[in-house]
């Protein structure tokens, strides 16, 4: 069976200010009536494919993880604390070395984000079988979902040779390229864009982290031998894993591994990312604007208009984001939105 990793320790700064250091956005009631997160825990909870997932996140949302997985009734193998946020790949190497441990090196992992939208349907599940057999065999596996535009905020995947199960080689992997380069590759054509899913066996990730970062491997590692647990939860030693570098597992072994592979898949997928992810994913009316909470709008158009508490008015807009949460709020061009996490950074040095 499959160990689901969630990763869960995110800030999520670009969806600013609905998304917040207390609580980002992969806990928080974006559309419907769950979380990202647990509409996480939903897809991977088929016990004739899934053992119970693990969860690792920041010690700060600790009780966000357990109580959003209790209200759902889902059992989990683990919830592991992360003392400061390194980003995710002593992320992933330290959920690799404790499922490891658990369940030997040869337990296949499934690595998801936290607050992705996609909708689960047979192609979804197809492409999951077609990932395990290819994990099986030694790859690092991604799932390449078509892009539709020249977007910086993701990684690229140069589509290689067929496997035999049904994956491609990956001849090259580009974590958020330049712009320019982006419109390049789009155009090219046989280029995916990387979901943020992955599969491989702990063993496999564990000895690329080794080749590739190879102190990222150690503070994880030494991280997990020395964690502290009680019932619930496993806190990562703190000396220990502070000492890993921050970087991202892209950068940090999936840009350089020759043993990556893709699955090309077509289930409907969204990075929940940014304001113009949001409104791209919403209900658009007839002038292009997607609205939530008391909001009038006059004379605007291609806009998003969000609010919590206070009724919005907004007049002569084209293309802009209009943010208010219960304290806060955001004005800014949607094209201007991958700049956001910028601001908050400004923000909170202001403070
Ligand atoms: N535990 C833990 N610790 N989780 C983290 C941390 C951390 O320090 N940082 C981020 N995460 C979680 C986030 O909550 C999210 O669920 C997931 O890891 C991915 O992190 P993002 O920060 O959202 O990554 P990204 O969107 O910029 O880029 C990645 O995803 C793209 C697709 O959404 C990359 O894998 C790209 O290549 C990919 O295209
Ligand atoms: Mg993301």
């Amino acid at each position: 069976k499959i160990i689901p990793v969630i990763m869960a320790g995110g800030k999520g700064t670009r969806l600013w200010p609905l998304s917040r250091a207390s609580a980002p956005k992969q806990f928080i009631q974006f559309v419907g009536d769950r979380t990202l997160f647990q509409a996480t825990l939903s897809r991977v909870s088929d016990p004739t494919l899934y053992e119970a997932p693990v969860v690792i996140t920041n010690e700060d949302f600790r009780f966000l993880v357990a109580e959003q997985a209790r209200e759902l009734g889902i059992r989990l193998s683990g919830i592991l604390l992360e003392p400061v946020a390194r980003n995710t790949a002593p992320a992933v190497a330290a959920a690799a070395a404790f499922t490891a441990s658990r369940f030997g090196e040869d337990a296949i992992l499934q690595v998801l984000a936290s607050d992705h939208e996609i909708v689960a349907d047979e192609g979804y599940f197809g492409a999951i079988r077609i990932a395990r057999e290819t994990a099986l065999a030694g790859k690092l596996v991604t799932f390449g979902i078509t892009p539709t535009e020249p977007a910086t905020g993701y990684g690229y995947i140069e589509i290689g040779e067929a496997l035999e199960t049904g994956a491609c080689k990956v001849r090259r992997f580009v974590e958020k390229p330049a712009l320019a380069e982006a419109e390049h590759m789009l155009a090219a054509g046989g280029f995916a864009w990387n979901s943020g899913i992955f599969m491989f066996t702990a063993g496999q990730v564990l000895k690329e982290m080794a080749a590739f970062a190879p102190e990222v491997d150690r503070a994880a590692r030494v991280a997990v031998a020395k964690a502290s647990g009680d019932l619930d939860f496993t806190r990562l030693d703190a000396e220990a894993f502070s000492a890993s570098p921050d970087i991202s597992v892209d950068y940090a072994i999936m840009e350089k591994t020759a043993n990556a592979a893709v699955v090309p898949s077509s289930f409907t997928w969204s990075d929940l990312g940014s304001w113009d992810a949001v409104w791209k994913l919403g209900t658009r009316d007839a002038a292009g604007n997607v609205a939530t909470g008391k909001a009038t709008l006059v004379n605007t158009k291609n806009s998003l208009v969000m609010s919590r508490t206070s009724h919005l008015a907004v007049q002569g807009l084209d293309g802009v984001a209009v943010i208010a949460s219960e304290d806060a709020v955001y004005v800014g061009r949607l094209d201007d939105s991958q700049n956001v996490g910028a601001l908050v950074k400004q923000l909170a040095a202001a403070r």
